[in-house]
């Protein structure tokens, strides 16, 4: 092996290289991180014009479109880290959740990589990927809440200490990036649609009241298909009553709505566990609204919060890196017969304790 692995964990001494592989939806990506915090190369080849004239991710197309280019973007991702495969500590390639065709090709790349250079393989986590890359800008203090807002994902993961997930809280229905989407697609306007609800929403004057879902006292779960439904039951009753529709106040009550529920939860879940930090992650946190409701809480209330650069909150190869690097430390290594998993846990994916020799 790799005589940089062995060092891997060592913060002085720690140059190990991972290439890591996501193809989880509709994002292909490769990047080589090293030492587990440093970005060498982070190539990302959105497929969201292709997918734009249907209204949402196909996953058939995806996984074609992964197939034509990912052995391009593993190369191109090697050339401008300025090292070779045969560097490598590791290959990691997420192994779930996502789509399973999506998911198959990444992991049929990093296998084949693995096998063929006799590299290990780290099968890895997407929302460890998506609370991990706030690990490549800034330091994370244990135990520390995070907050995971995605097209496909609404979590809270409490991190009692390095690489171990607990989710105390998560949607049971629709994810709050799909809520968005959902909405935007109601209001005819384009594929992914949470930019342009954000964007609506800071430009009203006017704020259309809907509901809060707040579930049962003390629940750090959501709910957002009942507030999708309300937004419906406005834009149909004004549609239907030959009215003009203020799209801009709706987007604006959709967003209050949304974000009110979860810089709520959020802080007092910081509280009750006692965490040093709020993580902010997913590509939802590129929300404006969300992003300065969570900064105000969080400065009265003195809590930190971290929040990656939008390159990073949205799907990328890097977060995957950081997140494989818990696992390259311990010298945790995947099997080469490891499945993709669309419905991995997160919990069963945390490090066991790690004990210094
Ligand atoms: O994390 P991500 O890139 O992919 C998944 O793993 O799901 O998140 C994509 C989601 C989409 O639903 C998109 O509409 C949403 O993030 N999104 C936003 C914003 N930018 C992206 N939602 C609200 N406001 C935004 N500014
Ligand atoms: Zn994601």
């Amino acid at each position: 092996m790799n005589q940089s692995a062995y060092e891997a964990g060592n913060e002085q001494t720690d140059s190990s290289l991972i290439l890591a592989i996501e193809t989880s939806c509709d994002e292909t990506s490769a990047s080589v991180i090293r030492g587990g915090k440093h970005i060498l190369s982070n190539i990302v080849s959105s497929q969201i014009e292709i997918h734009e004239r249907y209204g949402g991710v196909v996953p058939e197309i995806a996984s074609r479109k992964h197939v034509e280019s990912i052995t391009l973007i593993i190369e191109q991702a090697v050339k401008e880290s300025g090292f070779s495969l045969k560097d490598m500590s590791a290959i990691a390639v997420t192994q779930g959740p996502g789509l399973v065709g999506a998911l198959l090709v990444g992991i049929v790349a990093a296998k084949s990589l693995s096998m063929a250079l006799d590299i290990p393989l780290i099968g890895t986590h997407h929302i460890a990927g998506h609370i991990y890359a706030n690990e490549l800008v800034h330091d994370i203090v244990y135990p520390c809440m995070a907050l995971v807002v995605s097209g496909g994902h609404t979590e809270l993961v409490l991190l009692e200490s390095e690489g171990n997930f607990q989710v105390v809280g998560r949607t049971r229905d629709d994810a709050v990036g799909e809520a968005y989407d959902k909405v935007a697609r109601a209001l005819r306007l384009p594929y992914p649609g949470g930019p342009h609800i954000d964007k609506l929403a800071m430009e009203a004057e006017e704020s259309t009241v809907l509901p809060r879902a707040w579930l049962e006292a003390g629940s750090y779960d959501f709910s957002f298909s009942g507030l999708k439904s309300a937004v419906l039951a406005v834009i149909n009753q004004t549609r239907m009553k030959g009215l003009v529709l203020d799209e801009a106040a709706l987007a604006r009550g959709f967003q209050e709505s949304v974000t009110e529920v979860l810089v709520t939860k959020a802080l007092r879940a910081v509280r009750q566990y006692g965490a040093k930090q709020l993580l902010l992650c997913g590509g939802v946190a590129a929300n404006r609204g969300l992003r300065a409701a969570l900064a105000a809480r969080c400065e009265a209330e003195k809590v930190p919060l971290l929040i990656p650069p939008h390159t990073l909150c949205t799907d990328n190869a890097a977060m995957i890196g950081a997140a494989a690097h818990l696992k390259l430390k311990r010298q945790q290594f995947t099997d080469l017969d490891m499945k993709a998993d669309p419905g991995f846990s997160l919990e069963s994916w945390s490090v066991s304790p790690f004990s210094k020799k």
